[in-house]
């Protein structure tokens, strides 16, 4: 555990409403504080670095977290949210890749979370949002699967169901407490293709992701009127994870790319007061 994070989680916490800490446990969970980047890597923005003296201060857009962010596209969504002025949370489990995001950012917290374990989520949430106001979560985290129905894993699904969408929905719950107190604010679930169009071999990553279609939907029902953004971003082929181990990942320019999917992001959290795009589809301009 970085000293940076200690710092953030002793006093000043705030608790969750409805989640109060003596309920939450804190195992499954490592958590560090990522300096600003030495070296020969780039300066961050000015409004994405820590402002004089620490934390304390409000910086001008808030605190994002990202979850997933250890992926390519998590990555090219954090580096965009830095750019736009957010000090940055990342959640993954691996913490090489995470690293990689936290150096591409110049400076953020992060944290080694798996999502399917409830109680290190409700932990880390009380953790991001000691921080500060949480203006922005994108939930980029997902499985992949390709096997027929009739042939597939039912452990793997069960897996997959866990992460794409049980998960998105335990972490929905957690942060939009401290989303609303933050408003306005936004939330932008990572879908596919695959949220509104069945494929084949492909079932339960269909059900997660018009599962978390629904999801989206729903919560933003029930938080519009209260200045909360709820957005589904739903991307095609991205030459990134899994999409570089399709077939048609062996033409990873003829895809989407990540820095796409970070900017139908930027879209939504920049989008005016008065709107919310609720479903961003991306298409490869190019047949894949
Ligand atoms: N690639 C595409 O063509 C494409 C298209 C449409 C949508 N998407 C969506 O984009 C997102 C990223 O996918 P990707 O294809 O880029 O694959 P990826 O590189 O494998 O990324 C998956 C991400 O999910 C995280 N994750 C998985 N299980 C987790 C768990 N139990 N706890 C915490 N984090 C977990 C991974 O973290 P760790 O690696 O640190 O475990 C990683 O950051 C997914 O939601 C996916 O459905 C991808």
């Amino acid at each position: 555990m970085g000293s940076g994070a200690r710092m953030g989680s002793s006093s000043g916490r705030r608790t969750i409403p409805g989640y109060p800490r003596h309920r939450v446990p804190s195992r499954g969970i490592r958590r560090s504080s990522h300096p600003v980047a030495s070296g020969g890597a780039q300066p961050p923005p000015a409004a994405a670095r820590p402002p004089p003296g620490g934390h304390t201060a409000r910086v001008e857009r808030g605190r994002a977290l990202v979850v997933g962010a250890s992926s390519d596209i998590g990555r090219a969504i954090a580096v965009e949210l830095a750019e736009l002025g957010h000090d940055l949370s990342l959640w993954g489990r691996d913490a090489d890749r995470l690293g990689r995001t936290a150096d591409a950012c110049g400076a953020a917290h992060r944290a080694t979370v798996d999502v399917t374990d409830h109680g290190a989520v409700a932990g880390a949430v009380g953790d991001v949002v000691a921080r500060g106001p949480l203006t922005a979560v994108v939930w980029a985290a997902g499985l992949f699967d390709w096997a027929a129905a009739d042939d597939a894993d039912a452990a793997a699904w069960v897996s997959l169901l866990e992460v794409n969408l049980v998960a998105a929905a335990v972490t929905t719950r957690l942060v939009l407490p401290a989303l609303l107190e933050a408003a306005p604010s936004a939330l932008v679930y990572l879908g596919s293709a695959a949220s509104r169009q069945a494929f084949a071999h492909n079932a339960a990553y269909v059900a997660s992701k018009h599962g978390l279609a629904g999801l989206a939907g729903g919560v933003f029902l029930d938080v519009r009127d209260r200045g909360v953004k709820v957005a589904l971003v739903a991307p095609g082929l991205v030459a990134a994870g899994a999409g570089l181990d399709s077939p048609a990942g062996r033409h990873p320019e003829r895809l989407l790319q990540p820095s796409d999917v970070a900017a139908a992001v930027r879209f939504v959290v920049t989008s005016s007061p008065t709107a919310c795009p609720t479903e961003i589809h991306l298409q490869p301009q190019l047949t894949p």
